[in-house]
């Protein structure tokens, strides 16, 4: 469940249907998630009150609400709901290796772990985000290290998502993800994400590593550490499967990698007069398209790239050509 499910149940439960706040930040973003996170961050308190916005529990502007949610220290607070925010999990980015990046890599991390803060903003608050090793400017919280997170918070299970583990993440709940601060543009780091395991076992934690596949494969799941964090919060609080969590962020250009490897991997090899082509049939494009955010004309210009060409569904290259194994 996200935290704003969780507020909005809370709200019901004290017969509030509708809340209403001051600063025209809400209108910047969800508006149930930016109360719902200064709420339990303990920057706003509830009380009976008229705020400038208003909003029903599902986030529509309304007209007014007799309920505010602002800067007081009367009102309902967060203590009234503090028993079920330790369910919420920690989201931690490992910057340790940030010494391997080039400044444009650096520059791509800094962005990424940046951009990471809105995603956790869309599950949980901002103290749940955790970052390791690089000091960001946000209201994230930093550490100097994993270790000293993991020292001090003391979280039970912890997964590290590492695309070289051997066992796949299939949404399992832990009360710590870490994910490598990694930014791979020269495709130099592979790999490196085990780094981050073998120093943390050897400085006595337990963690578990999964990585995140698609059918069977690492290609087509989007590396970003935003995606990656999107990824597992997708699929642990709203309960979606991987597979899906996978497709809503995945773009097209990444798909595509993936649609190359399935259109050779499930082309035949045919031979005519002495000279060989592959082919793929057209109807495999309604399979790939259920799994993968890709459109008919990604389909020919991956096919052409390889030189492999488009045929109809009824045809039948027995007839015409002799088929090779
Ligand atoms: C850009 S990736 C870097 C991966 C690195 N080149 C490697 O091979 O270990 C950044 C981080 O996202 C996470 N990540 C990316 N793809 C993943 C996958 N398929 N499964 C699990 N974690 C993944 C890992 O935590 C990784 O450290």
């Amino acid at each position: 469940m996200r935290l704003k499910h969780l507020f909005v149940e809370f709200l019901k439960s004290r017969g509030i249907e509708c809340i209403s706040t001051n600063s025209r930040k809400v209108l910047g973003e969800d508006p149930i998630a930016y109360i719902a996170r200064n709420f339990v961050s303990g920057k706003f308190r509830i009380f009976e009150g008229q705020g400038r916005f208003s909003f029903d529990l599902d986030g529509n502007r309304i007209d007014a609400c007799r309920y505010v949610a602002w800067k007081s220290r009367e009102g309902i607070g967060r203590e009234e709901i503090e028993d079920r925010l330790g369910d919420f999990p920690y989201l931690v980015v490992d910057c340790s290796l940030a010494g391997l990046h080039s400044e444009k890599e650096l520059r791509s991390l800094k962005k990424q772990v940046n951009w990471t803060l809105r995603v956790v903003r869309e599950f949980m608050w901002d103290e749940r985000y955790v970052v390791a090793g690089m000091d960001t400017g946000t209201s994230a919280q930093h550490f100097p290290s994993v270790e000293d997170f993991l020292d001090q918070v003391r979280p039970g299970k912890v997964i590290l998502l590492d695309p070289g583990a051997e066992e796949e993440f299939r949404g399992e709940n832990a009360d710590c993800y870490i994910i490598g601060g990694i930014v791979d543009k020269t495709g130099n780091k592979r790999g490196t994400t085990a780094l981050i395991y073998e120093r943390l076992v050897k400085n006595g934690y337990s963690v578990e590593r999964r990585k995140i596949l698609l059918r069977g494969d690492v290609i087509g799941v989007p590396d970003r550490i935003n995606h990656i964090a999107e990824i597992v919060l997708r699929a642990v609080m709203d309960g979606t499967s991987v597979e899906e969590a996978i497709l809503s962020v995945q773009s097209r250009k990444i798909a595509r990698w993936r649609l190359r490897k399935e259109i050779v991997k499930n082309s035949e090899k045919i031979k005519r007069n002495s000279r060989s082509f592959r082919v793929i049939r057209k109807s495999f494009f309604e399979d790939v398209k259920t799994w993968l955010n890709v459109e008919l004309e990604d389909f020919y210009r991956c096919a052409s790239d390889m030189g492999i060409i488009v045929v109809d569904v009824d045809f039948n290259p027995a007839k015409i050509f002799n088929v090779c194994g």
